[in-house]
C-alpha cells in the first residue's frame, strides 16, 4: 500500500476505520428542524449578523453523509447554493443519487477528509456541521473549526451541534461499559448483539428497583440506547470516537480557532427560564460572564447537548437582538408537527415546539397572536402581524418590545424572507 505522511497521520487517528465504518454502515436520513436554513439566516439578522439580501447566499455542510438536510433544504430554497462535504464515498454515492433524481442544481458535494479538505475562504452564510463534532477526534475538531472561520462571511454564522457534559457524564458511563462488553468483538452485528444483551439486562435490574431513583434514571437512560436505531447505534454508542465536552471548553477552543460563541440556535434554551426566581439574586452575587452563565445553566438542566452559533471572531457583535431586524424579518410558530396549541384556561396556552420542549404562553395579545400564527401557513412579516393586533383591538401594545420578548423565549422563530419554492 502506498504509504504518505496524511496517510499515515489519518491512520494513527484511526480515521480509515471510522470511514470504513461509515461506508459500510450508512448513517441517519433526516432533516434537523434546528438547522433550517431560512431561520438560522433569520436569527444570523436578529442577531445583528447575517446577509443583507437573498443575493448569492451559500450553505456549507461539513459531515453531510448523505446530505438528506441540505437536499431537503435545497429543494426548498432553490436560490441557495449548498455545499456538502464528506469523506465517505457510499454516503456520497447515496447523496449524489438522490440529487440527481430530485433533479437539484444548487447542490455540489465534496468527497474529502476534514484534515485535507480546502474550502472557498470567506464565502460562505452559513456553515452546518450536526452530529459530526464530538464523534471525531481532537486534531478532526480543531481542523472543523479551522474550516468553519475559514469558510465564514464576515457576518456569517457556523452552527455546530455536539455533546456536552454534565449531562452526558451519566450516559457515557453506560456507553463504556457497551464498549468494554465489544472491545474485542469485529463485526459491528455481534457487537449490537451482544450489547443489545446486556441491555436488556440492564434494563431488568434497573426495572426491579422502581423507588430507587438512581436506577430510575438509569432505566431511562437504557431504554433510550434500546430505542436507538441500529445504524445510529452502531456509529454513536460504539463507534470509536465519542468525546463530549464542557460549554467554556467548547466556547474557548472555537476562540482559540478565530470563532466567537454568538448564541444557541434556540433562543429560549439559554435565558434564565431554567433558573427558579430564588436563584437570581445568588446569580447577582456570583455575577458570572455570559459565557459562564451558559455553563452554569448547563448543569441545572443536566444538559447533553447544545446547538451553539459561533462568528468570525474579528466580526462585531453586541450581544443584543437588534430591534431594527425585526422590520426585515418574518416570524412562525415553532409548533412541532402534528401537534396542536392546548388552552389550559382562557390566558394560558400551551404547544409542543420543533425546539423539543412544551412553552407556556399566558396573557391575551399574545395568546391571539399565537393562535394566529399556528393558523398560517407562511411565516407573517412584522406590518401583517401589526394588522392583524390592530384588527383584534390590541394597537396599544409595544410590537418590537412583545415580539422581542417571544423570540427571546423561542415561543416564536425569525426568519429571513426568502422566497420558497414548494409554496
Ligand atoms: C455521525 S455522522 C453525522 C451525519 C449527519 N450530519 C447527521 O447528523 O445525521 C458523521 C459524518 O461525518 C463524516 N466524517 C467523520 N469524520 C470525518 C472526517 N475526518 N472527514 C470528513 N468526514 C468525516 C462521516 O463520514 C459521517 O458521514
Amino acid at each position: 500500500m502506498e504509504t504518505s505522511p496524511e496517510r499515515d497521520r489519518a491512520v494513527d487517528l484511526g480515521l480509515e476505520s471510522t470511514r470504513a465504518r461509515y461506508d459500510r454502515t450508512p448513517y441517519r436520513d433526516e432533516v434537523f428542524a434546528d438547522l433550517e436554513v431560512g431561520r438560522l439566516l433569520g436569527l444570523a439578522r436578529l442577531l445583528g449578523l447575517g446577509p443583507e439580501s437573498q443575493e448569492r447566499l451559500r450553505v456549507l455542510d461539513l459531515g453531510c453523509a448523505s446530505a438528506r438536510h441540505i437536499r431537503d433544504q435545497a429543494a426548498r430554497y432553490p436560490q441557495i447554493q449548498f455545499t456538502g462535504l464528506d469523506f465517505s464515498a457510499s454516503e456520497l454515492a447515496i447523496a449524489r443519487r438522490e440529487v440527481e433524481d430530485a433533479g437539484l442544481g444548487n447542490v455540489e458535494l465534496i468527497e474529502a477528509d476534514f484534515l485535507e479538505a480546502e474550502v472557498e475562504p470567506g464565502a460562505y452564510d452559513l456553515v452546518l456541521c450536526h452530529g459530526t463534532f464530538s464523534w471525531v477526534p481532537d486534531e478532526v475538531k480543531n481542523r472543523i473549526f479551522e474550516l468553519c472561520s475559514g469558510a465564514l462571511k464576515p457576518t456569517g454564522l457556523a452552527a455546530i451541534v455536539y455533546l456536552t457534559y454534565p449531562g452526558w457524564k451519566q450516559k457515557e458511563a453506560l456507553r463504556e461499559l457497551l464498549n468494554m462488553r465489544v472491545a474485542q468483538i469485529k463485526e459491528p452485528e455481534q457487537q449490537v448483539r451482544e450489547s443489545a444483551l446486556l441491555l436488556r439486562l440492564l434494563k431488568a435490574s434497573y426495572s426491579s428497583r422502581p423507588d430507587d431513583p438512581h436506577a430510575t434514571s438509569l432505566l431511562a437512560l437504557t431504554e433510550a440506547m434500546q430505542a436507538s436505531a441500529r445504524n445510529v447505534f452502531i456509529h454513536d454508542e460504539l463507534g470509536r470516537d465519542h468525546d463530549p465536552c464542557y460549554f467554556l471548553q467548547f466556547a474557548e477552543w472555537a476562540d482559540e480557532c478565530g470563532l466567537q460563541y454568538i448564541s444557541e440556535t434556540d433562543l429560549g434554551s439559554m435565558t434564565a427560564v431554567a433558573l427558579p426566581e430564588e436563584a437570581g439574586p445568588v446569580l447577582g452575587e456570583l455575577s458570572p460572564s455570559f459565557l459562564e452563565t451558559q455553563q452554569i445553566i448547563d448543569f441545572v438542566v443536566n444538559r447533553s447537548g447544545r446547538s451553539s452559533l459561533l462568528a468570525p471572531k474579528d466580526t462585531l457583535h453586541l450581544r443584543q437582538l437588534s430591534e431594527q431586524a425585526l422590520a426585515v424579518l418574518e416570524f412562525r410558530l415553532p409548533l412541532a408537527p402534528g401537534t396542536e396549541i392546548q388552552s389550559e384556561a382562557d390566558d394560558l396556552l400551551r404547544f409542543n415546539s420543533i425546539h423539543g420542549y412544551s412553552v407556556e404562553v399566558r396573557g391575551e395579545p399574545q395568546g391571539r397572536l399565537i393562535r394566529h400564527l399556528a393558523e398560517c401557513a407562511r411565516p407573517l412579516s412584522r406590518a401583517a402581524i401589526d394588522t392583524f393586533m390592530q384588527s383584534v383591538g390590541a394597537s396599544d401594545l409595544h410590537l418590537d418590545t412583545l415580539l422581542l420578548g417571544l423570540l427571546r423565549g423561542s415561543v416564536i422563530d425569525p426568519y429571513f424572507p426568502l422566497a420558497i419554492a414548494e409554496d
